[in-house]
């Protein structure tokens, strides 16, 4: 059996656990008769025949690797149909490479962008499987992405972290958590952490509410507030405004503001006369080590992935939903966004406790 195999996109703690789980699982199925093509920096590798022979002891000892041993780059699927600088049809590429080595099967680890073009692939006839990889957590069809729990981890590390010193300075303290246009990041090491304040893309926030929570806080006798604000937040102005709208004001405001932290410590300073600090873990979320969950969930869904090769049950992500793996076809859920519902109990749960969402 000849296996290809990629790694495409922003990278994340798990992605050498979860092609170790792949390897291993082809090589007990099939004896060790196994081929492995590592195609490096993403669909760049595929495109332009750049790969590397592997065998099962470069995916020895990987577990705990943060990255990813085949290298990542982004190539964005709304490029994929656009030739490239000389010409060369991107799509027929990857395709001719691929039936150049004979694979039975492209194993593809990557986000929504990624995701989409496995589709594309599988359209265009190629043996796919893909795995949802993101820190995010945003892939339809999924209730977990591999990444999400170490960057959690990491994100409430920081959070706890600015805790303290918040404590000490009786200081307003915002930390911005990444997670694209999705709020999962934010949500969950936002009650991790024990955050005062949580604003996620899904829940528009209004600056009166946030002033409130924070003057709320202040009558009780609490000298500090904790705002974790999702990278993607937005204020429900912004969100009444149209898709072109909001792009001239977000690039107006760009040059004022970094980022939406930085706009609304500056309201605050201005509404409060209180001193806002912001603090950007940025890139630390996807980096260093898997956390335990993320080894497990890394093993049990290559695992899945490598029993889905040997069956032939190709064009699927493997999945985890209600605690089991499982295929689901690419054709459902590729282009999807998974967001988090505003009116899910988790959140219900948080409010009831006393944490604002700014809404
Ligand atoms: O998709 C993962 C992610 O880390 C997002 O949370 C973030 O918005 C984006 O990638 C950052 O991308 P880049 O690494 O290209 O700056």
């Amino acid at each position: 059996m000849k296996i290809g195999m990629l790694t495409s996109g922003g990278d994340c703690q798990a992605l050498n656990a979860a092609m170790r789980g792949v390897v291993k699982g082809l090589e007990e199925s099939c004896n060790g008769d196994v081929e492995i093509y590592g195609f490096l920096n993403g669909y760049k590798g595929l495109i332009y025949g750049d790969y590397r022979k592997l065998t099962g002891s470069d995916f020895s000892g990987i577990l705990t690797r943060g990255g990813t041993i085949l290298g990542s780059s982004r190539q964005p699927f709304k490029m994929m149909r656009v030739p490239d600088e000389n010409g060369l049809d991107k799509v027929e590429a990857m395709k001719s490479n691929y039936r150049k080595l004979g694979l039975d099967c492209i194993v593809i680890l990557g986000g929504n962008g990624t995701q989409k073009t496995a589709n594309l692939l599988r359209e265009e006839g190629l043996n796919v499987i893909h795995l949802p990889k993101t820190i995010d957590n945003d892939i339809y069809g999924t209730d977990i992405t591999f990444g999400f729990y170490s960057a959690v981890d990491i994100a409430t590390a920081c959070i706890d972290c600015i805790h303290t010193t918040a404590a000490s300075h009786n200081r307003v303290f915002i930390v911005e958590v990444m997670g694209h246009k999705v709020g999962w990041l934010t949500l969950y090491s936002g009650v991790a952490s024990g955050a005062d304040i949580i604003l996620i893309p899904e829940i528009p926030y209004e600056d009166d509410k946030i002033i409130d929570a924070i003057q709320k806080r202040h009558q009780q006798g609490k000298g500090f507030t904790i705002l974790a604000v999702a990278e993607g937040a937005i204020s429900k102005a912004d969100a009444a405004l149209s898709k072109k709208e909001r792009k001239e004001k977000l690039a107006k405001e760009a040059k004022k503001w970094p980022s939406v932290s930085y706009k609304i410590a500056d309201m605050i300073t201005e509404r409060t006369g209180s001193e806002a600090r912001v603090t950007v873990p940025g890139h630390t979320q996807r980096g260093g080590s898997p956390c335990p969950y993320d080894r497990i969930l890394c093993t049990r869904l290559g695992s899945a992935a490598a029993k889905a090769i040997v069956e032939g049950k190709f064009g699927n992500m493997v999945a985890m939903k209600n605690g089991e793996t499982k295929l689901v076809p690419l054709a459902d859920v590729a282009g999807k966004l998974k967001t988090v519902d505003p009116d899910c109990k988790m959140i219900a749960e948080a409010k009831r406790i006393g944490i604002s969402f700014g809404d």
